[in-house]
Order: C-alpha cells, then sequence, then structure tokens
C-alpha cells in the first residue's frame, strides 16, 4: 500500500461562546493530537489545523447573556480556548479563527462557486418570524418541546437533552428566545444544498467504499441519514452575525454557520501556508493527501454527509476517515454545561496543573485517563475515582516505578552509566523482552493507523508491565549481594570469582536491557503523554530524534557507557482529598442551578419520595430461570407506522436476534448502534406489527421518566452472561 504523501488533520472548531469541557477534550482533541504526534514521530508531512467557530446564533446569544457585544465574545473565548488547548498540550500546527478576513473570503468563494455552478437551488419558504423583535428565528433563536424526547430545552437546530438535529418547524409550542412570544411565519427566500440529488453518491462512497474502515457508529448513523431520506438543507440564515451572503439579492442574509464552518479547516490550512511559506493547495486538491477529521457524534451528519458533498462539488479531496467519538459522562450523567454538570478544562488546569504539586504530569494524567476511557465505541464515564485509580494504580505503580527502578538501580549497581550487554549469555526471559518490546511496537502503530487509541496506550502501559516483571524475575539487588558480601574487609576468595563475575553480568544485562526498554517507552508513549516522553529524554540525556518512531523495537538507543541523568518522578499520586474536593464542587455547583427549581420541604413537612412501589418476594429459582446476556445492538431501525418501536439486531456472541422494543421515543436508531445492553433471551417469541421479536432489551427509567440501558461497565464480550 502507498502511503499518502501529505497528511490534513482536523478537530472540531469549538464554538466560541464559552470554556469547553473534558467531554470536548475527549472527543476531538485529545486523539487527534495522539495521531498527529505519531505521524510527525513517524517523520510524516502532517498539518494538524483548529481554530474558533464565531459565528452563528450561538454567540450573539451569549452575547446578549454577558451584556457585550458579539465581538467582545467572540474574541474572550477564542482566546481563552486557545490557551486552555496550549496548557494541554494540544500540538496544532495552526488554531485558526472564522471571523479571520481570510475565512470570510474562503467561504463567500466556496458559495460563489457552488452557486455559479447550479449546485444550489434557492427556494422561498415560510419561517418563523418573531414580529416584536422584528426577526426571523433561525436555529438557537427559537425554542420548544422535542418532538423526539419531550424536552422543552430543544432549539431550532438541535435539542439541548437528546442531541437530535432539528428543524425549526419540528418544534412543538416553538417560543421566540428574543421575545418569549409565540412567532408567526413569514416568506423568505434561502439558498439550499440539495443533498436529496447525491444520494447515489454518499450512498456509494460511504456505504459501500467506506463501510468497513470507517466506524461502525459513524457508518450507523449516516445509513440512518441516507435510509431516512435526504431534505435539501439550507445554507444560508436571515441574520446580522455571520458571512455575508455575497450576492446583492443575498443582502441581510448570512452563510449558515454548518456551511461556513468546515471551510475553517481551508482557510486555516490557507493561514498556516501563509506563514510558513508553502502552497496549501495540495492539502485540498491532490488525492495523495490524507484527510482525517477528528470529532465528537453530534458532528457526524455535517462531517460525514453536508462538507463532503460540498468538497466534492468544490472538486476538492474528500475525508479519508471521520473517527468520530460517541460522549463522555461525568459521574454518572450527562456533561451538561446549562445544568453546570462538567469539568472544564480550564478548571482541571487551575486545580492540577498550575498548582505547587502539579505542573506538565497533571497534563499527562488528564490526557491519560481521558485516552483510556476515550468513547471510541459508545459513551464512556469520568469517574474522578477512576482518575485517581488509573493515575495512581497505573501511572505510578506501573509505568512511573519501572522507570523510577530502572535509574535508581543503575545508579547503585552501575555507577550511573549504561551497563554492556554480554549477548553470549543472554537468557530466555532476556530475549522474550526483547521480543517484547519489537511486538510492541508494531502492535501499537497497527492500533494507531487504525485509531484505536486506547487499545493502543494499554500497549504501552503493559509493556512497561513486563519491565517490571523482567526486573522482579531478575533481581539484580539480589544478585548484587553476591558481588559485594556484607561483611566489609572481607576477602572474596578466588573460588567465588567466577560465580561473581556472572552475577555482575547478569546485573549488566539486566539493567542494560531495562535501560533500552525505557528509551522505547520514551518512543511509545511520546504520542499519548509528550511530556513525560520529554521528562524521560532529559533523564536519558538525548535529543529529540531518539523520539523517532522508526527507533522503536530497536534495542541499542543508548550506548554503552554514556552516562545518565539521576532519576525524576514521572507523576505523582492523586490524593483521596482531591477527588472528593471535586466531586464536592461538582454537586455543589449543579446544587445552585438546581435549588430555585426544588425549593425545600415546608417546616414539618416531608418530602415525599415517587417510588416504584415494591412487587412481591420470588425463590431464586424464579429468578434463575431468567436467561441474562449482554448483547451489542449492531443495527437498529423505526418500525414502520409504529412511532414507539424500534427493531433492533442484538449480537449475542453465538447468534444475532431480532428483537423489537419499545425506545423509540427515546432514542435515534443511530445513536445506539454500538451500544451493550441487557438482554432477557428466553422470553417467549412475541410478533409485534409483523415482525418476530425474540427477547427482551433490559431498561432502567429515571425519576425524570428517562430510559437508560443496563450495560456493563466496560465493553465486554456479547454473549456474557448476567446472574
Ligand atoms: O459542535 C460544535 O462545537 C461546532 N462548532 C463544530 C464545528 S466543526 C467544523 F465544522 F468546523
Ligand atoms: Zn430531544
Amino acid at each position: 500500500m502507498t502511503l499518502p504523501k501529505r497528511y490534513l488533520i482536523t478537530s472540531a472548531l469549538p464554538y466560541a461562546n464559552g470554556l469547553k469541557h473534558v467531554g470536548h477534550l475527549a472527543g476531538a482533541y485529545i486523539p487527534a493530537d495522539i495521531y498527529a504526534r505519531y505521524l510527525r514521530a513517524q517523520k510524516r508531512e502532517v498539518v494538524f489545523v483548529c481554530g474558533s467557530d464565531e459565528h452563528g446564533t450561538a454567540i450573539p446569544i451569549q452575547a446578549t447573556k454577558e451584556g457585550t457585544t458579539p465581538r467582545a465574545i467572540i474574541d474572550k473565548y477564542h482566546e481563552a480556548m486557545r490557551q486552555d488547548f496550549e496548557d494541554l498540550g494540544m500540538s496544532f500546527d495552526i488554531y485558526h479563527r472564522t471571523s479571520d478576513p481570510l475565512h470570510h473570503e474562503t467561504a463567500q468563494e466556496f458559495f460563489t462557486y457552488l452557486n455559479d455552478r447550479n449546485e444550489l437551488e434557492v427556494k422561498e419558504t415560510e419561517q418563523y418570524y418573531d414580529e416584536e423583535a422584528n426577526s426571523f428565528l433561525a436555529d438557537r433563536y427559537i425554542k420548544g418541546t422535542c418532538p423526539n424526547c419531550g424536552s422543552d430545552r430543544a432549539f431550532g437546530d438541535q435539542c439541548e437533552t437528546c442531541g437530535r438535529t432539528l428543524s425549526p418547524d419540528e418544534l412543538i409550542n416553538p417560543v421566540s428566545t428574543l421575545s418569549g412570544k409565540t412567532p408567526v411565519k413569514r416568506k423568505t427566500s434561502h439558498w439550499y444544498l440539495p443533498l436529496g440529488k447525491h444520494e447515489n453518491f454518499l450512498r456509494k462512497w460511504i456505504l459501500e467504499q467506506h463501510r468497513d474502515d470507517w466506524r461502525p457508529t459513524v457508518v450507523g448513523q449516516c445509513k440512518s441519514w441516507i435510509e431516512g431520506g435526504l431534505q435539501s438543507r439550507a445554507v444560508t440564515r436571515d441574520l446580522d452575525w455571520g458571512i455575508k451572503v455575497p450576492l446583492p439579492e443575498g443582502a441581510g442574509k448570512v452563510l449558515y454557520v454548518w456551511f461556513d464552518a468546515p471551510i475553517g479547516y481551508i482557510s486555516a490550512t490557507r493561514q498556516w501556508a501563509l506563514d510558513h511559506k508553502k502552497d496549501w493547495k495540495p492539502y485540498w486538491y491532490e488525492k495523495d493527501t490524507k484527510l482525517v477529521h477528528f470529532i465528537g457524534k453530534d458532528n457526524i451528519v455535517f462531517h460525514c454527509i453536508i462538507f463532503p458533498l460540498m468538497l466534492k462539488l468544490h472538486g476538492n479531496i474528500l475525508p479519508e476517515n471521520v473517527p468520530a467519538n460517541e460522549f463522555l459522562n461525568l459521574e454518572g450523567d450527562k456533561m451538561s454545561t446549562s445544568r453546570n454538570w462538567k469539568l472544564d478544562m480550564r478548571d482541571y488546569i487551575n486545580d492540577f496543573v498550575k498548582t505547587e504539586n502539579g505542573g506538565t504530569q497533571c497534563v499527562d494524567m488528564l490526557r491519560y485517563y481521558l485516552t483510556q476511557i476515550a468513547p471510541e465505541t459508545k459513551d464512556s464515564e469520568f469517574m474522578w475515582k477512576g482518575f485517581q485509580d488509573a493515575v495512581n494504580s497505573e501511572l505510578v505503580s506501573i509505568f512511573g516505578n519501572f522507570i523510577n527502578r530502572t535509574w535508581v538501580l543503575m545508579h547503585k549497581l552501575c555507577g550511573g552509566k549504561v551497563p554492556r550487554l554480554h549477548e553470549e549469555i543472554l537468557n530466555e526471559t532476556d530475549k522474550a523482552l526483547i521480543t517484547d518490546i519489537q511486538l510492541a511496537k508494531i502492535k501499537i502503530e497497527g492500533l494507531l493507523e487504525e485509531y484505536k487509541f486506547r487499545e493502543a496506550l494499554f500497549e504501552v502501559i503493559d509493556l512497561s508491565r513486563k519491565g517490571n516483571q523482567y526486573l522482579q524475575k531478575n533481581e539484580p539487588w539480589i544478585l548484587a549481594k553476591k558481588i559485594s558480601p556484607n561483611r566489609p574487609g572481607e576477602e572474596v576468595s578466588a573460588a567465588d570469582l567466577p560465580a561473581q563475575e556472572a552475577a555482575q553480568k547478569r546485573i549488566d544485562n539486566t539493567m542494560h536491557l531495562c535501560l533500552q526498554l525505557s528509551a522505547n517507552l520514551a518512543i511509545l508513549v511520546n504520542p499519548f503523554l509528550p511530556f513525560t516522553a520529554r521528562k524521560m529524554m532529559h533523564m536519558m540525556k538525548v535529543v529529540d530524534k531518539m523520539l523517532d518512531w522508526e527507533n522503536a523495537g530497536n534495542i541499542k538507543l543508548l550506548s554503552v557507557g554514556y552516562s545518565l541523568r539521576e532519576p525524576q518522578l514521572l507523576f505523582r499520586k492523586i490524593e483521596d482529598s482531591e477527588t472528593e474536593a471535586q466531586i464536592e464542587k461538582l454537586k455543589s455547583g449543579l446544587k445552585k442551578m438546581e435549588e430555585p427549581k426544588n425549593p425545600a420541604p415546608q417546616a414539618g413537612g416531608e418530602e415525599i419520595k415517587k417510588e416504584t412501589p415494591a412487587k412481591p418476594g420470588i425463590q431464586f429459582d424464579d429468578f434463575a430461570k431468567i436467561d441474562l446476556k449482554v448483547g451489542t445492538i449492531v443495527a437498529a431501525e423505526k418500525v414502520e407506522k409504529a412511532d414507539k418501536l424500534l427493531k433492533l439486531s442484538v449480537d449475542l456472541g453465538t447468534e444475532t436476534r431480532t428483537i423489537v422494543s419499545g425506545i423509540a421515543l427515546h432514542f435515534q436508531p443511530e445513536e445506539i448502534v454500538g451500544r451493550q445492553v441487557t438482554v432477557v433471551t428466553n422470553l417467549a417469541p412475541r410478533k409485534m406489527r409483523g415482525i418476530e421479536s425474540n427477547g427482551m432489551i433490559l431498561m432502567a427509567e429515571d425519576k425524570a421518566g428517562k430510559l437508560h440501558f443496563i450495560q456493563p461497565g466496560t465493553a465486554i464480550d456479547p454473549g456474557s452472561s448476567v446472574s
């Protein structure tokens, strides 16, 4: 397979309307950064772009909230986000912004190009209008009840609660967010991108060409969109804030934020090229460029359907992959800015990185945990206890411990210098370690090329675990006792000399290989934990070049006799008090927002809790009759003429079952593909709407009536039994 000539990596452009949380970081930034750092270490030509998304109704709405101007909002949050990303080690080649004139010019040219070639349609439709505010109500200027989940936090573009993409016409009981009044309908004209006209191309490109190399969750969502019928999408809005439509008849209208934002990747590349005296065009026009978009799952339709179609019609290359991540929950609940249930990057930086015992070790500790729990295949959980465990039991006790032991022993037993390797006495344990080092490199690069960052990181830690086992097995500290008998002044008898020489050689070999393994670990960990890799380089007194990926697997990286620095602790432990304080902070932040809605019970009164009535007791044998298994949903679709039903295909390890489940009002088919669920597998088959259902999915209902799947804490093999 020929390698691409150049790589263009993009991370979703965050809206400049507020600080971003660690869910965003885990979704679109850390994985992209790992990938870019890995490719750079491979000496591939890489440009990694990001920037602030500064248009859309979210910006003026935030300005009203803060009593300032949209311009002041974007300037404030652009700088804040840029700084947060920098503090957390994101290695963007450029962090651009869509308010930049170069971006306005690029987006207008793009629009004109498509319009001149009749790739856009102009349509007159009736849209919601606020007569009091004299304004059309695009996107976030209108809210109402979500037709999907019933939440009243749904806007004209998306439901805050279930994440479903919406149009204002779908809202139940729409209300203007400008005046609080019920809007009227008024005629207006807009430009539309006719997605339906290009269905064949999209079907072929996504569902055939990329069926196997894109994540199943991504293909699943695209399939749902395509099969649900592709509608034309308006690419302009009646708004003031945004990029002006570059046509006289477009006066008073701007480009839709989702039309201009992804073009921001192009303008960022153009600006980077200008800054570095390079040509930007090959990055967007040459087929030997590999374009990869890193995003969160709520951006899938824009990056897999709409933007690729725009790119195709504009003559650009298409993305090779869009490794979208699912969502990251926090302490068992969905992260939410409006409910203040979140951990902002800025808060982590202030509470951990910028403290006396903080610094870049705390940056890598967060990068480690967020990669370890990355929501690559399904939503995952950030738990403060999990963070503490990951740091204390893995980074400190395994990786850090191996490096520290190696350095301390090398200084104690080898005078601080790299000892010789006595090849003639290499034993099976030594050879196994050398093979492990070489295999780890191959495994890790294979996983990184497939965007499996969690697994790749696991392999790095596993290699350091093997280092610890190797040290434990060889016990150089015991061998050392054979060389320096503990009674000082005692003569070494001639008869003991061969044994002592042999012991010295074993010490040399053990420490030599542990040091070469350490150098390898620095290379392999570098894409994930760049600050740690740099600390290790300092301890080894080596230059950046050693971190080239091609050096991994080599066990002659550190020269014999080379003296190394004293050890530095790579990571510090996280104390119980720190995690407890964070949990408390989170809960009290939430309470502050919820208190007005939940007044305390009246004096003397009892708070009435709504509880599900208990069912009569059963014997264990009754319970044991139920066969419960873990399954993975591999496909989901709506059942025709049945609002509440979804037809699911559930992988149970040895078979795939069809199960009809009454959850359609709670979940979109595309969002549940890949989820693990608990299935009652021995329930008698039942026909629903003509479909035979073979089993039942267990669900939990919370106090708000929201349904939740009962699923294992971590992904396990489908078919595993539940008891
Ligand atoms: O969802 C968001 O935060 C959007 N601002 C992402 C835009 S990504 C790209 F298209 F610019
Ligand atoms: Zn909803």
